[in-house]
């Protein structure tokens, strides 16, 4: 096991009904803040209502920047820059998933900074102070609501890039599994990918042994694959979407990574797609994962023997280690074409004209490779892209 240090501040309300605790939570940090939401869905829910509903009696103020797009883009970031220094704001209440959250993140890092905010994305400046933010999550996912990073895109030269200081976690999340239940399946299914990525990203490690944690990560992985089903259908499904929630928060919040070192290769050239092609990150990483995992598989075959016996219960019986391996991959993919996923490129309309630009956006000839388990320069990347095309 890594040395490590491990602090997570954000405290979690979680449950039914907790989102009309939002005025409370909010009012121990500020009475003036800045309300920042996507484009739409939690007014035509009714959650819009019910927090305003809870501002209003906590006596909190409220100036709105709605409009987040998913992949949340810089342009809007640097809009509630301004407002929040034109009007003194000093907490900001995110209200939806990951981008918004993740939009959020970047104003409260940005206010305080004299430079341009893009700069955190460009490790050319961290950020030193950052204004509150709490967030009402409404779909479980990217595990913002308890990370210490966020992700943005920049419109000029389809940039998408992350950043990550401790100050960025939120002061607070309230998480109430029933929030989700609006969801499109699309988006379901892709915050099921998200999250299961977000476990796979630490499950391939060269620390060893690390025991404890492969066995958290197991267990949580099981967890999203016996209730995302579930989470699919209609109906009284409250238990399992409290079991996706939760799961979603845990992969993400830290916990699982500690002594050890995660991959994140397949997150970096996620990003380039997104950027690029504006897909869901979800649905880009289940095209991506089963690729990166053929493509690296021969770095430590055990562990890929392990996940496949452990979590997709490969009967080992009759059968060599890549075999058992092979199959555990296959899985993985069968599970996510079951939910409605893509396990290729092509599904998500992406051609295969700009392998090479997204390969040498993400990664150089011999420098600045991604990935921790196995270290992928340029060509590598285009190869895995090649695969998953
Ligand atoms: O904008 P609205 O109208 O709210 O609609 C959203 C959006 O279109 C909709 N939605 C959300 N909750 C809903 C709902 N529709 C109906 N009912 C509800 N309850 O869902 C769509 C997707 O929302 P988005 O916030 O984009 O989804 P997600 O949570 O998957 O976030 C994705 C973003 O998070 C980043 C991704 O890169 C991507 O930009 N990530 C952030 C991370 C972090 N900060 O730690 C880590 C992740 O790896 C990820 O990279
Ligand atoms: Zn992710």
């Amino acid at each position: 096991m890594d040395n490590f240090i491990f602090r997570n501040p954000t405290k979690i309300y979680f449950g039914k009904g907790m989102e009309n605790s939002t005025g409370e939570a909010v009012g121990e940090f500020s009475h003036n803040i800045l309300l920042h939401y996507g484009g739409g869905s939690i007014k035509k829910t009714g959650l819009y209502e019910r927090i305003t509903a809870s501002l209003k009696s906590a006596g909190v103020t409220w100036t709105e920047l709605p409009g987040v797009m998913p992949n949340p883009r810089l342009s809007l970031v640097q809009e509630g820059i301004r407002i929040c220094r034109e009007k003194n704001i000093d907490f900001i209440l995110a209200v939806g998933g990951g981008s918004v959250i993740d939009s959020a993140k970047a104003i409260a890092a940005g206010v305080p900074y004299e430079g341009d905010v893009w700069d955190f994305c460009e490790n050319k400046a961290v950020p030193e102070e950052a204004i509150g933010l709490g967030a009402v999550l409404t779909i479980p996912a990217a595990g913002s609501e308890s990370s210490n990073r966020a992700v943005i895109t920049k419109e000029e030269g389809q940039l998408k890039r992350a950043f990550g200081s401790d100050l960025l976690y939120p002061d607070f999340s309230i998480l109430n599994p029933e929030l989700a239940m609006t969801l499109p399946p699309y988006q379901r299914a892709c915050g099921i990918a998200d999250m299961m990525a977000h476990l796979l990203e630490r499950y391939f490690t060269n620390s060893s042994p690390v025991e404890l944690t492969d066995r958290m990560i197991e267990a949580v992985l099981k967890t999203v694959i016996h209730n995302g089903p579930s989470v699919m259908m209609d109906g009284d499904t409250y238990d399992a979407w409290a079991e996706i929630m939760w799961s979603g928060a845990i992969a993400h919040n830290g916990s699982l990574n500690t002594g050890r070192l995660g991959d994140w290769a397949t997150h970096q050239i996620e990003h380039e797609l997104s950027g690029i092609y504006d897909v869901a990150h979800g649905a880009g990483l289940s095209a991506l994962f089963p690729h990166w995992m053929r493509y690296v598989i021969n770095q430590d075959l055990k562990r890929f023997v392990q996940i496949a016996v452990r979590v997709w219960n490969v009967d080992q019986n009759f059968k060599s280690d890549e075999e058992t391996a092979y199959a555990g991959i296959e899985a993985l993919e069968q599970f996510w074409r079951s939910l409605g996923l893509p396990t290729t490129l092509s599904e998500l309309g992406i051609p295969g004209d700009r392998l090479e630009e997204m390969a040498g956006k993400c990664a150089g000839e011999t420098e600045k490779p991604q990935g921790q388990f196995v270290k992928l320069y340029k060509k590598d990347v285009q190869a895995i892209l090649e695969m998953a095309l």
